[in-house]
């Protein structure tokens, strides 16, 4: 019975990723678990002799073939033996342009954004372009190697999810795995269900899962970034005062207000949480019909210094939390103390026993994480 399940599985789903292949790519290839990209072959039995998918990445079986996705013996492009265009970033594009159907990081659909460069507004990590000792914020961190994809991931596995390094930089940011919110993408059910436990899984993130995660993703941001790593009302090494981004709690972790890999005008939400699509959706069927050009003008990140990889537009994430649901127009009752009251001035104050001090109100109901 379960051989003959397995058999109807691998059959939707070789119609499925055939039809996401026909999208993503003008060139006649159909991928199945065993070949997954053009001319990239994992193997289907596992060391135990059961029928289980090989991942690409880590789990490599005693009969892999997986090496060979990246690596050449003779003929490497690198001293690190790995089979490239340019940079290493092409290398790892070669599946993750959307030619799989999943993982596609040029797509919208991703949680950790987007390196699409050709949507208005766009900011991303730039692979291949940059060193990483020019991090914003950099001060420990004066590495003159290239940011790579591998900057941030390990390709051979790793014990935090999304295969995120556990040194990056040379520092051992956590000993404890990074969890991340995943849950199975209902896209590929047919994958999911024809693959054991140790096999192939493609699921759905929406960042760091627990509190712990939350804080050791701010350490992940800032093995690079490492002066931006801070609580509120201290001044960095480089002499500067940051809001908190390192708390586990009210969303104040660099996952609440950034993307990890980059951002465009698709992706950016208002303080609402709203997208363009939100916008431009009929009234019929719960948007305000607005026309695709008002959207994307209302939308558009104006900063001088760019849209930064934010997930909210502009300067628009300070206010889902530095608001209540009084309307702007309306002084909000007198706090006491509050050093606004009576002032008529929008911005309220409340008392922080936290902090000794007072600090502005924000919405602890604000949608953000
Ligand atoms: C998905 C692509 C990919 C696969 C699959 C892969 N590697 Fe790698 N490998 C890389 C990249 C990228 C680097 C360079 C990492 C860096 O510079 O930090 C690398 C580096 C290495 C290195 C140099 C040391 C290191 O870790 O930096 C060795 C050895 C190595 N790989 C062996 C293997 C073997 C053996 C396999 C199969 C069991 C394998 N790799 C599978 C991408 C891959
Ligand atoms: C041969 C095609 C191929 C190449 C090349 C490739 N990947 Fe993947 N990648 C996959 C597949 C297939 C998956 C789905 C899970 C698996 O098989 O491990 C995946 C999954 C991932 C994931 C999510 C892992 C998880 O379990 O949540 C990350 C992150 C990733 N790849 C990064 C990279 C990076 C970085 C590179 C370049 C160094 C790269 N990939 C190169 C095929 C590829
Ligand atoms: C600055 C660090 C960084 C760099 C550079 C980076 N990534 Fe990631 N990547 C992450 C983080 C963090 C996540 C998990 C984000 C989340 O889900 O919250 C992630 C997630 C992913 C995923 C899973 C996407 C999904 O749909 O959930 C893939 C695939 C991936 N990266 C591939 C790549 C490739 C390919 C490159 C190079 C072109 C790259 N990454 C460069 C940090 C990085
Ligand atoms: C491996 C080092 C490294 C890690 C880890 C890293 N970054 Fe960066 N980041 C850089 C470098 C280098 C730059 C500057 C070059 C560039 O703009 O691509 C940068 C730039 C940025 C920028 C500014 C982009 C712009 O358009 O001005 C933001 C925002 C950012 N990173 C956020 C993050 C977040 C959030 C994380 C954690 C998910 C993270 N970084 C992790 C190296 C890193
Ligand atoms: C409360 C939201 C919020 C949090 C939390 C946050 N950022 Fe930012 N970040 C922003 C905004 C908004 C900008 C752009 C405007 C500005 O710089 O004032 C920005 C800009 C940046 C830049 C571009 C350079 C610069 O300073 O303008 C980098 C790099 C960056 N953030 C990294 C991080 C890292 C790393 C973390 C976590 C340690 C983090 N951010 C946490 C909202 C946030
Ligand atoms: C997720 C909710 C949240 C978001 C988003 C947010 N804040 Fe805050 N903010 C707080 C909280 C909570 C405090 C109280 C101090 C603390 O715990 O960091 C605070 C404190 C402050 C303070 C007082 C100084 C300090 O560090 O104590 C200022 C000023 C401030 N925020 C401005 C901003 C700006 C500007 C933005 C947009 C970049 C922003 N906040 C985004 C929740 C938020």
């Amino acid at each position: 019975m379960s051989k003959v399940k397995i058999g109807f599985s691998a059959l939707v789903m070789l119609i499925m990723m055939s039809i996401f292949a026909a999208m993503a790519s003008a060139e006649e290839f159909t991928p199945t678990p065993s070949n997954p990209a053009p001319g990239i072959n994992v193997g289907t039995i596992d060391n135990n002799g059961q029928v289980n998918q090989h991942k690409t990445h880590g789990n490599f079986q005693n009969n892999t073939n997986s090496c060979g996705n990246c690596h050449s013996t003779h003929n490497g492009d690198s001293a690190t033996l790995l089979k490239f265009e340019e940079t290493e970033a092409d290398m790892c594009l070669t599946c993750h342009d959307g030619t799989l159907g999943f993982y596609n990081v040029l797509g919208q659909g991703s949680g950790a954004g987007t390196f699409n460069t050709t949507h208005e507004s766009a900011s991303m990590h730039n692979v291949g372009t940059v060193e990483i000792g020019s991090a914003p914020g950099a001060l420990d961190n004066t590495s003159t190697e290239e940011l790579q994809c591998s900057s941030c991931h390990n390709p051979h596995g790793s014990t935090n999810d999304r295969l995120l390094k556990t040194t990056v930089a040379g520092v051992t940011y956590t000993t404890t795995p990074i969890k991340l919110q995943l849950t199975e993408d209902p896209a590929f059910a047919a994958i999911n269900s024809s693959s054991t436990n140790s096999g192939l899984k493609i699921t759905k993130s929406v960042g760091p899962a627990g509190s712990t995660d939350k804080v050791n993703y701010a350490n992940f941001c800032s093995t690079c970034h490492d002066t931006y790593d801070t609580g509120s009302g201290k001044e960095t090494a480089l002499g500067h005062y940051s809001h908190t981004t390192n708390s586990s709690s009210a969303g104040r972790n660099c996952a609440s207000c950034h993307y990890a890999h980059g951002t465009d005008i698709t992706l950016l939400k208002d303080a609402a949480g709203k997208t363009i699509a939100d916008y431009t959706k009929s009234v019929a069927d719960g948007g305000e019909g607005w026309t695709e050009e008002t959207a994307i003008n209302y939308m558009k990140d104006v900063s001088a210094g760019g849209s930064a990889l934010k997930k909210y537009t502009n300067m628009s994430v300070c206010w889902t939390c530095h608001t209540s649901s009084h309307p702007l127009d309306t002084p909000m009752p007198a706090q006491v103390g509050d050093p606004n009251a009576g002032t008529g001035e929008l911005w309220n104050y409340v008392w922080s026993s936290r902090y000794n001090k007072y600090i502005p109100t924000f919405n602890e109901k604000a949608n953000i994480r």
